[in-house]
């Protein structure tokens, strides 16, 4: 592996100093920031533009203990039961104990959860939740509506500055291995010198060729971070949605249709019109995300089919364009009308689970280096997450970094004197090995996989990596490219070491 993907002389480079930079402008970034010290000048990089996160597309919502008749053991024993019996307990509990809380303060920042006729939180079901716990606004636009009030709460802090359009090529460590800045791409090479650096910047989806995730999400940040010595862990278990909606005739998934929409009565049905999920597990068609998408693959592959159906018939057109109104839109525009037609629907990624290892104040194995979010792997998920807990744990993790970073005296590490190696040859034709990148996750390290097609993944991967190793990567693209290669590596690594299996990470072979 690279240490470093720029190739540029460190002196050649301008240089900014601030005392933290967070990379990444999601839930996590942004919560974060907002939490710092105003005594602490703060960067927040964001890849593209601060709307093009991951959380704006979230639909279902905020899973958190606000009813009278839920409990925070129940939560607990849910995330717990849904993570396959790997999660960690303790952060697990730290999530949910503090989730209110955090629901709390997004309320005092006017976040506008919906609520019901009589003044209460709405609260809705979805997979192997036990109760109703999870909170949404705008019937299912709850991503974008958190990210206009946070947008808005960071944009009056006079210590956080948004820096958009630039790429983290790097995490800079000294010469005692703690990091100490990173390099950024705009238009050229920048350092940003800093203190204490917070790694927000989200999962892998682009890695697959089926998934929910903005096309921006590549890995950039779990790469980085592992280069500059960083644990990773957990990084088999990537979650697939069950739903999202297929245009059966491209083969091309389009967007998501939240589970909400199962919680609200949906039922899946297969090719031939039967609901399925009876008989399957005791959940239904709310069993864990894991079986329903392994049961709708397994449907699919026997009829031969590229979808399922999900029906919401029983549903009427008022109660559905009020309940739902992106979906009802989006279904609307491929000329489904969700209360009187099935709506073809196929599993994609979705969700990361492992990332970079991360204790209880998201503190990785490189000191003054911090992760927090979807990139982070905190173990609160397991093999598995439960529907609605990854913008909870962005809340919870994120809280916990700024409290960790506003107490700490650390000092400023020096900047190391680097030449990176100049030993390189032509660019790359990104294009072609993205595809293949994806197409080997996508048909090996899926939602069934075995020891064959695993290892048939891996070695076209080396062979992409190989190439890589020499080549000059330059611009952003090309750095996007070779972190795909990279995190699809240790996936398929991760999947080769688990012979049993565990929750997400399924073996026909085990
Ligand atoms: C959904 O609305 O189904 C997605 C929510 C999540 O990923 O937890």
């Amino acid at each position: 592996m690279r240490r470093y993907l720029f190739q540029k002389d460190f002196q050649d480079m301008p240089m900014v100093q601030y005392d933290v930079v967070i990379v990444g402008g999601g839930l996590a970034g942004l919560y974060t920031a907002l939490q710092l010290n105003e005594g602490l000048s703060c960067a927040v990089l964001v890849k593209d533009r601060l709307n093009t996160c991951n959380t704006s597309l979230a639909q279902g919502g905020v899973a958190a203990v606000v009813e009278p008749e839920d409990e925070t053991r129940l939560h607990l024993e849910d995330t717990l039961k849904a993570a396959a019996g790997i999660a960690d307990k303790e952060l697990a509990r730290l999530m949910v104990e503090q989730g209110p809380k955090e629901i709390d303060r997004l309320v005092s920042l006017g976040v506008p959860f919906d609520k019901n006729p009589e003044g209460k939180w709405h609260t809705t079901k979805e997979g192997a939740h036990t109760r109703k716990r999870v909170l949404h606004c705008g019937g299912d636009a709850t991503g974008r509506l958190i990210m206009d009030r946070l947008k808005t709460a960071v944009a009056e802090k006079p210590n956080v500055e948004i820096l958009e359009n630039r790429f983290l090529v790097d995490v800079l460590t000294g010469e005692n291995g703690r990091a100490c800045g990173v390099v950024a791409f705009e238009n050229d090479y920048c350092i940003l010198s800093a203190k204490a650096m917070v790694i927000c910047t989200g999962g892998i989806g682009r890695v697959y060729r089926h998934t929910t995730n903005r096309h921006s999400i590549t890995g950039d940040g779990i790469a980085a971070a592992a280069r500059a010595g960083a644990t990773l862990k957990h990084m088999e278990f990537v979650q697939f949605h069950p739903t999202a909606f297929m245009d059966t005739e491209s083969g091309k998934t389009r967007f998501l249709i939240s589970e909400a929409v199962r919680g609200e009565g949906g039922i899946l049905r297969n090719p031939s019109g039967n609901p399925f999920m009876e008989g399957r597990h005791e959940l239904k068609d709310l069993a864990p995300r894991d079986v329903v998408a392994r049961e709708i693959f397994l449907e699919m592959k026997k009829a031969g089919t590229n979808h399922v159906f999900l029906d919401i018939t029983t549903r009427s057109k008022n109660f559905l364009s009020k309940r739902f109104p992106t979906i009802y839109r989006n279904c609307l525009e491929q000329g489904v009308h969700m209360e009187q037609d099935l709506i073809p629907v196929a599993p994609v990624q979705h969700y990361f689970m492992g990332g970079i290892e991360t204790n209880r104040y998201g503190q990785t194995s490189v000191e003054n280096l911090y992760a927090a979010g979807e990139a982070a792997c905190t173990g609160v998920h397991g093999a598995n997450r439960l529907a609605s807990n990854s913008l909870l744990e962005c809340l919870v993790f994120g809280s916990q970094c700024a409290r960790h970073i506003n107490t700490e005296k650390s000092s400023k590490e020096v900047l190391p004197g680097i030449s990176p190696s100049h030993k390189t040859i032509s660019p790359v034709d990104t294009e072609s090995i993205e595809k293949k990148i994806r197409n080997l996750m996508q048909d090996y390290a899926g939602i069934v996989r075995n020891e064959k097609g695993l290892q048939r993944a891996l070695s076209g991967l080396h062979g992409i990596l190989k190439d890589l190793e020499v080549r000059d990567l330059r611009h952003g693209q090309p750095m996007e490219v070779y972190n795909m290669a990279f995190v699809g590596k240790e996936i398929i690594n991760a999947a080769l070491k688990r012979k049993q299996s565990t929750g997400a990470h399924y073996r026909d072979d085990s």
